[in-house]
């Protein structure tokens, strides 16, 4: 098992703003979306001691402040016309439709009642899901239920594979695959994959995995795992892959299976 890990190391690619050392508030593309100052946000300014507020992007100076609450009227400024920002009852910004070039560094600017002023800022990236079902694999000829599908695999195809894929993300998700064994058991087998720029999706990505069919018997699937921040609370998502006409090698053992697995993964990527 360790040798199989170990041959194929993570080679895989991830483009996303990550490297920036704040952590990034992921707002949906094309809907609303809110953002916290940090300060209130967090408890450490009450909401009912807040006279002033300014928001500002992309720098904190008077030309870019988007929006300002003094003693309860809400009023954009430098000439944005009303409903594109708002803020919100608890102090947050709120930005009506959330679009690429909103991406950045919001500043915030707290007056509260008898205190001086405090600043904050918050790093918003516009992030897209993609669409459901994913993860898709291209050979599945059925999808059985939202985390199975069945593919058939034609004789005549000397180097049988399957290939994984998410289309239109942002950031890029991330793809494994692994045998699923009939116990519970699971084998990473590849985690390398590519990113591509979507094609019809606007600066979207598109992630895909493929792997070769070495070994198969009745007992063996596959599994294509997507796993990425912008997947929220369906990190992880799997599709299950059956794969019918297996004649490559009938009744093989698990055991035999996995080292025949190892060797060939070797001989490929090695
Ligand atoms: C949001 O903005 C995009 C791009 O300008 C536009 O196509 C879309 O219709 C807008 N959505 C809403 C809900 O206003
Ligand atoms: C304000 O914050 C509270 C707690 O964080 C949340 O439950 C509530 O939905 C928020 N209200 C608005 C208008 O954002």
């Amino acid at each position: 098992m360790s040798s199989v890990q170990k041959v194929v190391a993570v080679v895989g690619i991830r483009i996303s703003a990550n490297n920036i050392e704040d952590e990034i508030s992921f707002l949906e593309r094309g809907n609303p979306g809110i953002l916290s100052c940090p300060l209130v946000g967090s408890g450490q300014i009450p909401l009912d001691q807040i006279e002033v507020m300014y928001w500002y992007f992309p720098r904190m100076s008077d030309e870019n402040i988007l929006i300002s609450y003094f003693k309860g009227n809400v009023a954009p400024q430098n000439g944005i016309p009303a409903g594109v920002y708002d803020i919100n009852r608890n102090f947050s910004l709120v930005i009506e439709n959330v679009t690429d070039s909103y991406e950045g560094t919001y500043y915030c600017r707290v007056k509260p009642k008898l205190r001086m002023l405090f600043d904050g800022h918050v790093t918003m990236g516009v992030k897209v899901s993609p669409t459901e079902p994913f993860p898709d694999v291209t050979q599945c000829t059925q999808r059985i239920s939202e985390s199975a599908c069945e593919a058939e695999l034609p004789n005549d195809i000397e180097k049988p594979s399957l290939t994984c894929t998410v289309r239109d993300a942002k950031p890029a998700v991330a793809l494994r695959w692994l045998l699923e064994y009939s116990d519970g058991d699971t084998q990473l087998i590849s985690d390398r994959f590519t990113v591509k720029p979507s094609e019809f999706s606007v600066n979207t990505f598109t992630t895909s995995a493929s792997i070769p069919i070495v070994a198969s018997n009745v007992d063996t699937l596959y599994r294509c795992q997507a796993y990425g921040e912008v997947l929220g609370a369906r990190n992880g998502s799997h599709v299950t892959v059956t794969v019918t006409k297996a004649h490559y090698i009938h009744g093989t053992p698990r055991e035999h299976g996995s080292l025949l697995l190892s060797s060939n993964i070797t001989g490929l990527f090695g």
